[in-house]
């Protein structure tokens, strides 16, 4: 069924450590626009704990989220009579907190009696940029946060074929535990990027994981135990060695990347054809120094770089909502009693090429 008419959709998001909600109009030509956007950070919450804590996200969400949705209709300047559809991210991620925001989405649903869209959080970060530059399909995904590391052929809505993927940590989760074995505060990120802008990167030759391999897969957590060696070496640590320890972590995981994407796109253009663009999301992808690698590799590869602002990479509503109007358009909606979901993979329906069968599954 498709629908030519201009959509609202409230779109929620709890699967992690934003609370968020934000309303999003689909035009009938499939232009997009975002209304309102609210993302509540818990950081607060979890950094004495140095990790985020499901117990204490799912408890925030709840405390938070009915002020948020309600934030975001008012900013949109609508009633729940205009919207169109209800999207929540149903899943992958810390269960508690999903239940919250799809249950949520669910009494919405229930009480306006409009359609409910269960939305894959990655499909959502998959999508976003047909909602900030229009991309046309197919396009190559490199999806890079705290939870995630993944190269993704995106074919269509509900059309995604995952190139590679991490074999054990993502990248964010490697920069996060980098930063806490070197003392600095959560989250990491951030903090690594920080010191390694004044650090020596030619200081400490770390491994390049999965270098010149094959596949596209990534691994991370054996170069994260190279530098937690060096490290417990050197102790006691001072400023000076932890800038270089995080240049020098910070130019392998660029350079294994980069090696990995290269890889990924050409098992691209093999199997689909020249990509419309390479797209970066998730929040490592507002690393500057890896946004600069990027452009090396898109420019190597001679294909455009998409990179949504940073506000779209990291978690928000409005990717949610992109998605359920991306879905609802197609006639795509969930029936009432769609479980939440702690894992679900993008490409959970799509045949397995050989080469990754045997990677570890859904993150
Ligand atoms: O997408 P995101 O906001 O949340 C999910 O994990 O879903 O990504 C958060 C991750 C954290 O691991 C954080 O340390 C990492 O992205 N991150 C960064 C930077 N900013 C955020 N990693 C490296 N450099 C950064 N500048
Ligand atoms: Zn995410």
């Amino acid at each position: 069924m498709a629908n030519d008419l201009p959509t609202l959709v409230l779109g929620i998001e709890t699967t992690c450590d934003e609370t968020a909600a934000a309303v999003v109009e689909r035009g009938g030509d499939g232009s997009g626009r975002i209304l309102s956007n609210i993302v509540r950070s818990q950081i607060a919450e979890h950094a004495p704990f140095g990790g985020v804590v499901p117990e204490i996200a799912a408890r925030a969400h709840v405390d938070l989220l009915d002020g948020i949705v309600a934030g975001a209709m008012k900013e949109a300047g609508i009633g729940f009579d205009r919207l169109a559809g209800v999207a929540a991210a149903a899943g992958p991620g810390l269960i508690g907190g999903v239940i919250v925001g799809l249950t949520t989405a669910k009494a919405i649903a229930l009480v306006t009696g409009r359609p409910l869209i269960a939305v894959n959080h990655l499909e959502a970060h998959a999508l976003t940029p047909r909602l900030t530059d229009a991309l046309a399909f197919p396009y190559c995904l490199f999806l890079a946060s705290g939870g995630h590391t993944q190269i993704v052929a995106v074919r269509g809505v509900g059309d995604y074929v995952r190139l590679g993927t991490t074999v054990d940590d993502a990248i964010g989760e490697a920069f996060d535990k980098v930063a806490k074995m070197l003392g600095l505060p959560y989250p990491g990120g951030p903090q690594v990027e920080r010191a390694a802008s004044r650090g020596d990167a030619t200081r400490f030759r770390f491994p390049r994981p999965m270098l010149g391999r094959a596949d596209a897969n990534f691994s991370l957590s054996g170069l994260k135990t190279a530098v937690r060696n060096e490290a417990s070496r050197m102790t006691p640590l001072q400023p000076r060695d932890i800038d270089d320890l995080c240049a020098s972590f910070q130019a392998a995981v660029l350079e294994s990347m980069a090696d990995r994407l290269s890889v990924g796109l050409r098992l691209f253009a093999e199997q689909f054809g020249a990509p419309t663009a390479l797209v970066a999301a998730g929040g490592v992808a507002a690393n500057q120094a890896l946004r600069a690698k990027l452009e090396d590799v898109a420019a190597e590869a001679g294909t455009p770089l998409v990179m949504p602002p940073p506000a779209l990479c990291t978690d928000n509503g409005a990717m949610i909502a992109w998605a359920g109007a991306e879905r609802l358009a197609l006639g795509l909606v969930d029936a009432l009693a769609t479980p939440p979901r702690a894992r679900w993979r993008l490409d959970e329906d799509a045949v397995t090429p050989p080469q990754f069968a045997n990677t570890r599954a859904s993150r």
